[in-house]
């Protein structure tokens, strides 16, 4: 072996090449001693040495976190790939995905690949909410990363509507043409900020060299930088929260074991079981296009993206102002602040805070469950009167009257269930989010499969195919 400071005897072409360009690693051991210790200091802010072993457990994340880390790098390399082929012009961009998928090797499986991963990386990252909320891994000393997880959430649902404009087609010009329209209705700033997104008074060129732009760089890099610091604060609270039951102490940490290889083999059995599940799901399925967009002929219904059809749905039952303003700036704002509330319990590990939290959140989503549908079909048929009423305003009808009995049938099940459960505030807090997170998801249900022709209540086997 040679000495620290002398050159190798007989140094190979590899080494030459090296000695070339960084002359210094001619004291090779030194030198790598030096690159090691950086290596580790870098890498050691965001992996931990040792873990505690009780964090292993598939049962406290179900490998969520690790699964949209894996997603998002399966959209970032398919989507350069993409990047070699789609041009971001109206009237090429459809050709070039059909070019994409008919005449170039593996351009379809790339462009599904990346439809797919796109789509499962919002279930994923929402469900990756879910369990982080329901182990109260949002109290102290990981509030920030809620909001920073939050924020996350927020880059790939733009993300996923900024592609969907790219392919051109039918579903995807109609689709943004409304969620853009939909902006005039933000008081002041609205139109403003349409004109600003769609880069012209409609959906155009503009729009589509905006999206892109947007899409491939700015919303890729800000998700870049937010990971990492997603990561450094996973690692400043000193790790994931400590499963425990509802009686356990915080403190109790357990034993600890080595991160490599204990954490390490579980990341990468939960990536490529990923991954090979999302080839194989591309490789049955392909990711849809419609006829090419028509400026001059929308589809009936003409329906957002699926992701936003619990704004949509909620269009149908409120003053626009209140449906695409108001109520969800308050849902974003509720989301941001949870962190902060001062809780009377730290329910950090425990799932579900308690065992009376579980049983407020069962009867808080059976509420929601039944109660939505309920008020859905009540609406559909009985309070269109209201509007048909000539002498008040719509936005009192169809704004203010639906968002106070709302508050109020809210209000009213807030007071019984704190009557009947005389629960700590951490338990309602979870309730409340409970409710409004299970109404969300049926009003979403509702727009995706049980909205026909002219948005009317239909079955889902009674509807055409919307953009074909
Ligand atoms: C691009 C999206 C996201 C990625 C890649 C990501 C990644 C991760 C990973 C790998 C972990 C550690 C393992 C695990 O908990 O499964 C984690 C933990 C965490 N995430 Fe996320 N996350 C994302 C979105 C979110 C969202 C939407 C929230 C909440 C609003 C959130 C809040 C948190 C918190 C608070 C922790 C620490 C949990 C604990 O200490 O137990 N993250 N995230
Ligand atoms: C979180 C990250 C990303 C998400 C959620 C996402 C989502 C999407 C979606 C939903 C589409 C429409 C797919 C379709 O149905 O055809 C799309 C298309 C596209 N994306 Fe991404 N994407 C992401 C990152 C990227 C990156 C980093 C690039 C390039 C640097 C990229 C380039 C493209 C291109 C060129 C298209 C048009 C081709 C096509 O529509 O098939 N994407 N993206």
């Amino acid at each position: 072996m040679p000495q620290q400071d002398e050159k190798p005897d007989r140094p190979s072409l590899f080494q030459r090449i090296r000695y070339s360009i960084f002359p210094g690693t001619l004291r090779a051991e030194k030198v790598r001693e030096g690159y090691r210790r950086l290596f580790n200091s870098l890498i050691l802010h965001f992996r931990p040495r040792n873990v505690p072993e009780d964090t292993l457990r598939w049962t406290l994340t179900w490998g969520l976190g690790g699964m949209a880390v894996m997603l998002v790098f399966l959209l970032l390399g398919t989507g350069i790939l993409l990047k070699f082929v789609y041009q971001p012009f109206p009237e090429k961009a459809y050709e070039s995905i059909l070019h994409l998928q008919n005449e170039v090797s593996f351009g379809r499986l790339i462009r599904n690949i990346h439809h797919w991963s796109a789509n499962a990386l919002i279930l994923v990252a929402f469900l990756h909410l879910l369990r982080v909320f329901f182990t109260g891994a949002f109290h102290a000393p990981r509030q920030f990363n809620w909001v920073i997880g939050t924020t996350s959430f927020l880059l790939i649902l733009f993300s996923n509507f900024t592609g969907y404009l790219l392919p051109w087609d039918q579903l995807a010009f109609w689709a943004i043409t409304i969620c853009t329209g939909m902006l005039e209705y933000i008081p002041l700033i609205g139109l403003g900020i349409q004109k600003l997104i769609q880069g012209g008074a409609e959906v155009g060129p503009g729009t589509l060299s905006n999206f892109y732009a947007i899409h491939t760089a700015i919303l890729p890099a800000l998700l870049l930088i937010l990971m990492p610091f997603h990561f450094w604060r996973i690692r400043k609270a000193g790790g994931l929260v400590i499963p425990r039951g509802p009686e356990q102490s915080t403190g109790d940490r357990g034993p600890s074991v080595p991160a490599i290889p204990n954490l390490l083999l579980r990341e990468m059995v939960v990536a490529l079981m990923l991954f090979a599940a999302v080839l194989l799901f591309s490789m049955l399925f392909n990711a849809p296009l419609g006829n090419k967009a028509n400026p001059g002929l929308s589809p009936n219904p003409t329906k957002a993206p699926w992701y936003f059809m619990g704004i949509q749905e909620m269009l149908l039952h409120f003053h626009p102002v209140f449906a695409l303003f108001v109520i969800p700036a308050l849902m974003l704002i509720a989301l941001l602040a949870l962190p902060y509330i001062d809780y009377q319990m730290n329910t950090a590990g425990v799932w579900f805070a308690s065992t009376k939290g579980r049983s407020m959140a069962f009867v808080a989503a059976l509420t929601a469950l039944i109660g939505t549908p309920l008020g859905i079909v009540a609406d559909e048929y009985l309070i269109e009167v209201a509007a048909r009423l000539p002498a008040i305003p719509t936005w009192v009808t169809n704004g203010l009257v639906p968002f106070a009995l709302l508050l109020a049938a809210g209000g009213a099940f807030y007071v019984f269930m704190q009557r009947k459960y005389a629960a700590s505030n951490t338990e309602a807090v979870q309730m409340v989010f409970v409710l409004v997170v299970a109404a969300f998801l049926v009003l979403t249900v509702t727009g995706i499969w049980f909205r026909g022709t002219g948005m009317k209540l239909a079955w889902p086997w009674n509807m055409g195919t919307p953009g074909a």
